[in-house]
């Protein structure tokens, strides 16, 4: 139907006849001259309709978003008429014939328009993907899949699917389940993650898998999370970790160079766990933020402020501090604003010291003393036209706290000092300890531990795992481990989780019986893809990287899923729907 894309016509075209189709992105009736400005999915050309056409009064009926194929010669814009935003700038189309493929309604929203609620956006997404920002964040994230593919292809990994009916597969969510008609009463759970499939695919001996796969996790979400999602999986037989590493960072390395040309650098740098919540707060630190968080258990042990040499001097507990460059300029209006901010994640305060140009200014210099005070600067390195933050609390509440506050900073006051850094987290401990004693995994419960069995059960709460997280720029993209191939191990880990024999059995029996027929030793990872997506494009939010996304009450606007279904339909599956009451 078409000769040329809009987008790509240009000075080369001068004189040529063309056929291009597309959408009408604007009208415009110039006093008897109709301008249209066509959209393909290359681009937008300009299209002029004289009055002497013989089709000028169907192009009168034209409104934005028809959809036309339009005949015509590309001539020269005249003198300063050139539009140097539009590709096709140059030039324009004198239309001979136009028809009128499809005509539309109003649109709800100009599709170029950049105030339109999210709501609205999501309620008609077809008309929101055909903008152009849309477009090419469609565009790239599937140049992001081409590329995995290709690495992956010519690494010897093979695409194999696995089950999305199937059995509860442990990552840390609740799970999605369905209903099975054919087994009354009987449940069906989406998978969070190919992980235990994968592992069996080892067993199987195809040595390389990997999948771009749907996972689904029925989770409290946020900007960086959604409900089904999308991983690149990966699992290897006979590989340690530093081999996985190495490789992944190599896939990583590539697909920003190929997607975005990005040069993320050699070899990615790697941080233990306890030093990223020491220093940075988190687990994913953010490392295009020059700050660290400084240790004053030690100096506050002593003070005479109670709100400082409590927390300094118990177990579980810290005293920490945030130099920010340059912070001695935030007001007091904004410093109420960051305790606010703080107080999100518990904390009672946020003391600071300012460093002006006639020295050190803080509420609290009179309960830390001279000497102190002149410690804290030394120890922060913190100079004139500085402030510093103090965190005092549960060693998680001031972690989060500043750790929040940092990047939030850095937000507020552009403190980064290069745009992209990579870096992997290292030795995660095996086991969160909760409140009540008991363990859950920090990652899932199939990731090998870098001790012996008997080491772990005398040392389980601090036990380390062989685990690695890739953080690029603050976001979690991937994450994976070497996984216990032992059946031994796997049921002394589960057995610290506090399962059962019974439920092990009964949960995981399928992978505990495969583990005693030849199990290589093997691990992998996973990318969020979604997420890389997200940080490749820049975008707040990872709805704008998925076509469909759903909401944050994990709803989809569009189609109005989640919905009812007629009692029938209930009845063939042996569900009953209560709506008395929620716990
Ligand atoms: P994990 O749970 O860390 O590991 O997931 C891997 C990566 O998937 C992304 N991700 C998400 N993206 C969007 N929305 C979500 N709700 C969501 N949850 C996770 C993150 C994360 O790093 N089976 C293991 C991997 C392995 O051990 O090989 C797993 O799923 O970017
Ligand atoms: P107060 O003596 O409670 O008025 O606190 C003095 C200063 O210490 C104020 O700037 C508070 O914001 C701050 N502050 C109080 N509690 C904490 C805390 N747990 N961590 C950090 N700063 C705190």
């Amino acid at each position: 139907m078409r000769t040329n894309y809009c987008g790509e016509l240009n000075k080369d075209n001068i004189d040529q006849t063309v056929e291009i189709c597309g959408w009408v992105n604007r009208r415009r009736d110039h006093g008897g001259v109709i301008f249209l400005d066509i959209r393909d999915k290359r681009g937008i050309a300009q299209v002029v309709i004289n009055p002497d056409n013989a089709d000028f009064a169907i192009a009168e009926t034209i409104r934005n978003e028809f959809v036309l194929k339009i005949t015509g010669t590309v001539i020269a814009r005249g003198e300063g008429l050139a539009n140097p935003k539009l590709a096709s700038g140059d030039i324009e189309i004198v239309a001979s014939h136009i028809e009128i493929l499809n005509t539309s309604k109003p649109v709800p929203f100009q599709i170029d328009a950049t105030d339109t609620s999210e709501e609205v956006r999501l309620k008609y997404r077809y008309l929101d993907l055909r903008n152009d920002a849309m477009q090419k964040r469609m565009r790239l994230r599937s140049k992001v899949t081409h590329f995995m593919r290709e690495f992956m292809d010519s690494h010897d990994f093979l695409d194999i699917e696995t089950p999305f009916l199937t059995k509860a597969t442990p990552e840390g969510a609740r799970d999605y389940l369905v209903p099975s008609r054919t087994h009354p009463g009987e449940f069906f759970a989406l998978p969070q993650s190919p992980q235990l499939f994968k592992q069996l695919l080892m067993m199987s001996g195809f040595e390389r898998y990997y999948q771009i796969v749907k996972c689904f996790r029925d989770e409290d979400l946020r900007a960086d999370r959604q409900p089904e999602f999308t991983q690149l999986d990966v699992e290897t037989s006979f590989m340690n970790e530093d081999e996985i590493m190495k490789m992944m960072e190599e896939l990583t390395r590539g697909m920003f160079k190929d997607a975005i040309d990005v040069d993320l650098g050699d070899e990615f740098p790697s941080i233990t766990y306890a030093d990223a919540m020491h220093l940075y707060g988190v687990d994913r630190p953010d490392m295009r933020i020059p700050m660290q968080m400084t240790d004053m258990d030690e100096l506050m042990q002593g003070v005479d402020f109670k709100v400082f040499s409590g927390p300094a001097s118990s177990d579980g507990s810290r005293v920490a501090a945030l130099r920010v460059p340059g912070g001695a300029s935030i007001s007091r209006k904004k410093i109420d604003k960051y305790t606010k901010y703080v107080s999100i994640y518990g904390a009672k305060g946020l003391a600071y010291i300012k460093l002006n140009e006639d020295g050190p200014a803080s509420p609290i210099l009179k309960f830390l003393g001279d000497d102190v005070t002149a410690k804290v600067i030394e120890m922060t390195g913190a100079q004139t036209g500085d402030i510093i933050f103090f965190g005092a609390d549960k060693t998680k509440i001031v972690n989060e706290a500043l750790g929040n506050l940092r990047e939030q900073l850095a937000k507020d006051m552009d403190l980064f000092d290069k745009p992209w850094a990579p870096i992997w987290v290292v030795d995660f401990p095996m086991f969160d300890e909760n409140d009540d004693g008991s363990l859950s995994a920090i990652h899932h419960p199939f990731t090998a531990p870098n001790v012996d069995a008997k080491t772990l059960e005398e040392t389980a709460p601090t036990a380390l795992s062989r685990a690695y997280d890739l953080v690029i720029n603050g976001s979690e993209v991937g994450g994976g481990s070497i996984r216990i191939h032992q059946v031994e191990m796997q049921q002394t880990v589960l057995k610290l989780l506090g399962i059962s024999d019974e439920e092990a059995k009964d949960k995981f029996g399928f992978l505990l019986d495969a583990l005693e027929y030849g199990c290589p030793p093997h691990g992998g990872m996973a990318f969020g893809l979604d997420r890389l997506v997200m940080i490749m494009t820049g975008s707040d939010s990872i709805r704008d990287v998925i076509a469909f996304p759903k909401t944050q009450t994990a709803a989809c606007l569009l189609t109005d899923a989640p919905a009812e279904v007629p009692r029938k339909v209930l009845r063939e599956l042996s569900v009953q729907v209560s709506l008395a009451k929620k716990d």
